[in-house]
């Protein structure tokens, strides 16, 4: 069966502490998984930051060299989350506790916070409380390390979110 062009679309929002290292990457990286599958008229897909440090700002250079070695290209422009993202998305999925935290205060109600999951419960080996690591004072290894990681989450965030009919 196909699907209708109608259809509600799956909303993703990724949260990481300044939205230019961590999430931008996780939004790359599945905006890549979803159009490699034909699926980017399901989805819509953003990332944010708790901070406001980098509000405005690109990805930081290493983040965006780290993933166009992969073929994707990253144009997000930083900005943070509101109160209104938890009316805005479906899935909010944060890269750490500090973060979870943070955006666990924001959530208006409790409806709101069940949209809240972390990144690495994603991933086949799920476990709940491992956390996709800052890489912002490491080196090279660290950015790569997080793409690594992100797109082993990612896959298992679109296979849990769309199964083929
Ligand atoms: P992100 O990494 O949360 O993955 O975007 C960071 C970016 C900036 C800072 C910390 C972490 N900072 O301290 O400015």
């Amino acid at each position: 069966m196909s699907t209708s062009p109608s259809e509600a679309k799956i909303r993703v929002c990724f949260v990481c502490l300044g939205n230019i290292c961590r999430s931008p990457t996780a939004e790359g990286v599945f905006r890549k998984l979803v159009e490699d599958a034909k699926l980017a008229h399901r989805f819509e897909i953003d990332s944010a930051g708790t901070g406001n440090w980098h509000v405005g700002e690109l990805s930081d250079p290493r983040t965006r060299k780290a993933a166009e070695a992969r073929g994707i290209a990253l144009t997000h422009r930083a900005r943070q989350l509101g109160a209104d993202d938890f009316d805005r998305f479906d899935h909010i999925v944060v890269m750490d506790a500090s973060n979870w935290a943070h955006v666990a205060r924001l959530a208006p109600t409790e409806a709101a916070r069940a949209k809240i999951s972390m990144m690495r419960a994603h991933e086949d080996k799920a476990d709940p409380v491992a956390e996709v690591p800052d890489p912002y004072f490491g080196d090279e290894s660290h950015f790569d390390e997080v793409l690594d990681i992100c797109e082993s989450a990612c896959a298992g965030l679109l296979r849990k979110l769309h199964s083929p009919r």
